[in-house]
């Protein structure tokens, strides 16, 4: 029996912190751009991306009814900011209501761009990156993620290790620390 190709268009969405913006991906190809691009707020913190969202629908010809999957990255501690509420809080017409909604840690989602968009079938896969997820360590005290290493196979990513600062000290306080005695990391 001939494989029946099964195609899905899915929205990807970056809600909070800096550069919130839009992609879509259906048959037609992909469709990205950030919100700064179109309401002209550099870096548009923070700021829903309802400007791209409606881009990227208009360019793909595909209504917010064709939707089938939405997925966000989680930046901000998930107890005190839900993703998904924000979205079906800003869809109040429920335009969106067919499609599933994903949250991700913002560490996966920069390894599966990087790694699915890649030519390779196998890799090793560092995301090297100011500020991640925030999330609570085993002493209760916030922690964001600041780099994460994958290996990745096909369509599979597998998490092997992670690190982490305390959210008080932050990546800035660490890069203050490492300029500040010339240490390089590479
Ligand atoms: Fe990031």
């Amino acid at each position: 029996m001939k494989k029946q190709k099964i195609m899905v268009n899915i929205l990807g969405l970056k809600i909070t912190r800096h550069d919130t913006g839009a992609a879509l991906i259906s048959d037609k190809g992909v469709v990205a751009i950030s919100e700064e691009r179109l309401n002209r707020i550099k870096y548009s913190k923070n700021i829903f991306p309802e400007l791209a969202i409606s881009y990227c629908l208009k360019d793909s010809k595909i209504k917010p009814e064709e939707i089938d999957l939405i997925v966000i990255d989680q930046i901000l501690l998930r107890s005190d900011f839900q993703a998904e509420k924000k979205f079906r809080e800003w869809d109040k017409n429920n335009q969106f209501s067919k499609a599933r909604i994903e949250v991700i840690n913002h560490h996966d989602a920069h390894a599966a761009s990087a790694f699915f968009c890649s030519p390779f079938d196998e890799a090793a896969v560092l995301i090297y990156d100011g500020y991640g997820e925030i999330t609570m360590n085993q002493l209760g005290i916030p922690v964001a993620e600041t780099e994460t290493f994958y290996y990745g196979k096909e369509n599979k990513l597998i998490e092997v290790q992670k690190t982490t600062h305390p959210v008080i000290q932050g990546a800035r306080g660490r890069d203050m620390i490492t300029r500040k005695h010339r240490y390089t990391i590479c």
